[in-house]
């Protein structure tokens, strides 16, 4: 969690490429991000985050600005080109979604190029291979972090996979991989491997600064994101692992010298996080923590997005799964996120969201302000009547 995280401790500015450096002493200027041929207009991107990072959120997460670039969910090879319905589902991206990065899974012996020439051809602007999928699904089929174990083969099918999406595009596309350190520390091969890609054409890496073996346990080690960067001078590091704060792309980017940050998890509790950290690399200061009533805005358009690119029942259940992570940021709303659970109908659910966002129309205060109002006598009553409110809503349902 970022408070025990052992890269907040305050680093020196060590490694900076070019004349870019982030500490209080130095000019912030924002770094540019250029992938290959496609430049973005912002060093942060969104992680692929498998069923939760789908059009909707994508598309919420770019209205909050500060959004370079953001992906799809890992996209199975066969099932691509099989187009499966749940596969056409996943890759679906259209003009607000832009530009638009589709990740693919597999390995050696499957048709990974084929895939790659769909996906361009269905709209992606960057093809990502994925070599840090942990989970026995991927991983057992030696695809996503298997890959790390046999960089030899890995580059092999990443030459291929950017021989055919060149040939198709004319260089236009590039075709990036995300990957994890390695599969553990005594094999912490992400530097060998980022050369060995650099040199048969891969445009950028990502870095998830954990190894395999760790799942999402123990810290991200910003550090070790540094020795992917100078192992490819030539190429963008983009570095991920536990950003949740705007100080902590600052930090990641000092740390290690990454010229991008990719963020997941924060982005789930916090969309508009790449808008105070683009902020920050752009005056030096965060944007401001948006206030709770603008919270619950940014909730709605989630849900009303979801609608519109799923229609009502998925909505619902979208967002029944989603709360619990917009909550984190909200002190405390857990009747809320009861009344949103048990929320039969979207109408209900949205409800529930409107009448708690009726109560922030003239008096709105930052969301933290909430998680005190239990504790405290001296509270404005607008703040309990939104909790009472929200209690009704639970209780009627
Ligand atoms: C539920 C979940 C699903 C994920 N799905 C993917 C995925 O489809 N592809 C991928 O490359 N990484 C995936 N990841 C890893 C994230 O992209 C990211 O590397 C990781 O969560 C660390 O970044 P964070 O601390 O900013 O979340 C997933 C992570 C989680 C928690």
């Amino acid at each position: 969690m970022p408070s025990k995280n052992a890269n907040n401790t305050s680093a020196p500015c060590k490694r900076i490429r070019g004349a870019r450096c982030f500490s209080a002493t130095l000019d912030y200027s924002l770094p540019v991000l250029r992938i290959g041929p496609v430049q973005l207009d912002s060093p942060l991107l969104l992680a692929p985050i498998a069923g939760h990072t789908d059009i909707a959120f994508r598309i919420l997460c770019r209205e909050q600005g500060g959004v370079g670039a953001a992906y799809t969910d890992l996209l199975n090879s066969r099932a691509i080109l099989k187009e499966t319905e749940r596969t056409l589902d996943l890759a679906r991206t259209n003009e607000f979604d832009q530009p638009a990065g589709m990740q693919l899974y597999g390995n050696s012996d499957d048709p990974l190029p084929e895939a790659a020439i769909w996906a361009v051809d269905h709209g992606a602007k960057i093809i990502d291979i994925n070599m840090g999928c942990p989970v026995d699904k991927v991983a057992k089929k030696s695809g996503g972090s298997l890959l790390l174990r046999d960089c030899g083969n890995t580059t092999m099918l990443a030459k291929r996979i950017v021989d055919a999406v060149t040939r198709h595009t004319n260089g236009r596309v590039p075709v990036t991989a995300k990957m994890r350190l390695g599969w553990d520390p005594e094999h912490k091969v992400a530097p060998i491997l980022a050369r060995a890609l650099a040199d048969i054409g891969i445009a950028a890496v990502t870095v998830h600064a954990r190894y395999t073996v760790q799942f999402f346990s123990g810290s991200a080690d910003w550090n070790a994101i540094g020795e992917v960067v100078e192992a490819v001078p030539d190429i963008p590091v983009i570095g991920n692992g536990d950003v949740t704060l705007p100080e902590h792309v600052t930090k990641i980017m000092q740390m290690s010298g990454c010229t991008g940050v990719m963020i997941g998890r924060g982005a789930l509790r916090t969309p508009w996080l790449f808008r105070q950290a683009k902020t920050l690399l752009d005056t030096g200061t965060a944007g401001p923590e948006p206030l709770l009533g603008a919270k619950l805005d940014v909730v709605l358009r989630h849900l009303d997005l979801s609608k519109e690119y799923d229609g009502e029942e998925r909505a619902l259940t979208r967002m029944r799964q989603h709360i619990s992570w917009y909550g984190k940021t909200m002190g405390h709303v857990k009747p809320i996120k009861e009344s949103i659970r048990l929320a039969t109908t979207f109408d209900d659910a949205k409800a529930v969201l409107l009448a708690a966002r009726a109560e922030f129309t003239d008096f709105d205060f930052p969301a933290v302000a909430l998680s005190r109002t239990r504790h405290d006598p001296h509270i404005p009553t607008v703040q309990h009547d939104f909790l009472d409110l929200t209690c009704r809503n639970q209780s009627s349902e």
